[in-house]
């Protein structure tokens, strides 16, 4: 565990000194970063939450989980905090479908001389540390909770909803305050992710606490046992906003984008994979440029999603290719021992570049607009790119693109004025034409126009670009 790392996945700035202070700081900073959710139950991935599983997981690929996951990481990130800290099972309340043992993790900190369940792993809950013999009330998104006896042997975390009529304690879970292992989880993990009648196989759920309230993305999964209606199978996004619920159904596309935004969560197989990009820049403006401040935006965001990935940025007005000569030809294709010092030159900065591309899975490709086209450099890159016999080829059917197999490019358009979609706009069909001659197989482009048209144009041209790039990352 890289302690580091954890806390910058959480957000926490500050001591870290043992403390109830500071063990109530992180809880908090951990349920308003890390959701609660169970997608991969539903993509068919099995659950491990071994202690380098979950900090690979949900420190690494920024993702979340369910109570095993959540609670593990928290105990590991405590414990190389110096915290004393133990796992308890607990029983959940009310009983959905067969019952397992110890189907609820939860934490137990012995912290300032006393004993505290700390729970991140159980969607709405407490949000700071409960002590156990105490009548501390503990209130949290208007519901309050409390630890009190449950039976003879066991205690019980209860909770009372503010916002109902009904004024009762209800018992949420039921725990001994023994130390249990990881290991006493397996069971349980294995039925809940299993089991036609658990709740997490019946429905989806990702939940976040936000700083003034709550969301949560939830979908209840049809089955043929199951008399689940057909509507109830809707994604829903609920909203809390001071403990004012609202509720809309969403598109899967909107699923996708609300993920990566609101929750962070990237949930691409690709996210796993060793991916690389590769940046090309061109602007001439150095550090006022918008092209270069908008690729820069983008290799933060798309870091941040794949955290194993490989950026490279090329400024080809630093390390440019040579423009198309008399000799480039004749350089490419003569073989390696007859070239002269010059061919030889040519064919290395196209090869070089060449093989940048083939090396990367997405092509980001800055488009400064000047007097109609794009920057020299771009182009020289452009034409160093297209090598018949290497990069395309001619067929009877036409030219066949041999570069960009199984790739992405993004070109990032920007622009004094406005010409998208206009016949003025010469350069995005250009490039699409181009692309698809190298076989790029998707091809996008973003837009920042209007960035001579007044500051306020421009700003809101720069963040809606920025935004659809943040997406285009995750
Ligand atoms: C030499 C030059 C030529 C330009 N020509 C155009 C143009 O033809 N049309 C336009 O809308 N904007 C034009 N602009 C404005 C740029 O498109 C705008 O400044 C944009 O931000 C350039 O991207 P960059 O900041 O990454 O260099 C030009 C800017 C420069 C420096």
């Amino acid at each position: 565990m890289n302690i580091d790392r954890f806390l910058s996945r959480i957000g926490y700035i500050g001591n870290t000194e043992p403390s109830l202070e500071v063990l109530a700081a992180l809880q908090q900073s951990f349920l308003l970063t890390i959701p609660f959710e169970n997608l991969d139950i539903h993509r068919g991935i099995k659950l491990d939450f071994s202690e380098a599983a979950v900090y690979e997981k949900l420190v690494m690929q920024r993702r979340g989980g369910v109570c095993y996951e959540n609670n593990g990481l928290f105990h590991d990130a405590l414990k190389a905090l110096g915290f004393e800290v133990e796992f308890i099972a607990a029983v959940m309340f009310p009983k959905v479908g067969v019952t397992v043992r110890n189907d609820h993790m939860a934490l137990l900190v012995r912290v300032e001389g006393k004993q505290y369940l700390v729970d991140v792993g159980n969607g709405k809950a407490f949000g700071d540390p409960v002590p156990l013999k105490s009548d501390h009330i503990s209130l949290s998104e208007n519901v309050s909770y409390r630890v009190a006896a449950f039976d003879e042997k066991r205690l019980a975390l209860f909770s009372r909803d503010l916002n109902s009529d009904d004024s009762e304690w209800l018992p949420r879970y039921a725990f001994t305050a023994d130390p249990v292992s990881r290991e006493d989880f397996l069971e349980a993990c294995e039925y809940i992710e299993t089991s036609p009648d658990s709740v997490f196989t019946r429905s989806r759920i990702v939940s976040l606490l936000t700083s003034d309230g709550r969301i949560t993305l939830s979908q209840r999964m049809t089955s043929e046992s199951d008399e689940v209606k057909q509507d109830q199978s809707e994604i829903v996004l609920t909203t809390t906003v001071a403990d004012q619920a609202t509720t809309e159904v969403i598109t899967q596309e909107e699923e996708r984008e609300l993920l990566a935004v609101q929750f962070g969560l990237v949930l691409s197989e690709k996210a796993n994979a060793n991916e690389s990009v590769l940046v090309l820049n061109s602007s001439i403006l150095g550090k006022n440029s918008s092209s270069n401040k908008l690729t820069e935006h983008y290799i933060r965001a798309w870091q941040k999603f794949h955290p194993h990935g490989k950026a490279i940025v090329r400024d080809l007005t630093v390390n440019p290719v040579p423009s198309l000569k008399p000799e480039s030809f004749a350089a490419w294709s003569a073989p390696a021992d007859e070239r002269s010092g010059e061919q030889q030159y040519l064919a290395d900065k196209s090869n070089e570049l060449i093989d940048q591309v083939k090396a990367c899975d997405t092509l980001v490709v800055a488009a400064p607009m000047y007097n109609f086209s794009v920057p020299v450099e771009l182009k020289n890159a452009q034409d160093n790119m297209a090598r018949v016999g290497i990069t395309f080829r001619y067929t009877e059917q036409g030219p066949e693109g041999l570069l960009g197999k199984g790739k992405q490019v993004i070109v990032v358009h920007t622009r004094g004025g406005q010409f998208q979609g206009t016949p003025e706009d010469g350069i995005t069909p250009m490039f699409d034409s181009y692309f698809r001659m190298l076989g790029f197989e998707h091809i996008k482009h973003v837009w920042a126009e209007g960035l001579s048209l007044g500051e306020e144009t421009a700003a809101a041209a720069m963040g809606a670009a920025a935004a659809e790039l943040t997406l285009l990352a995750a």
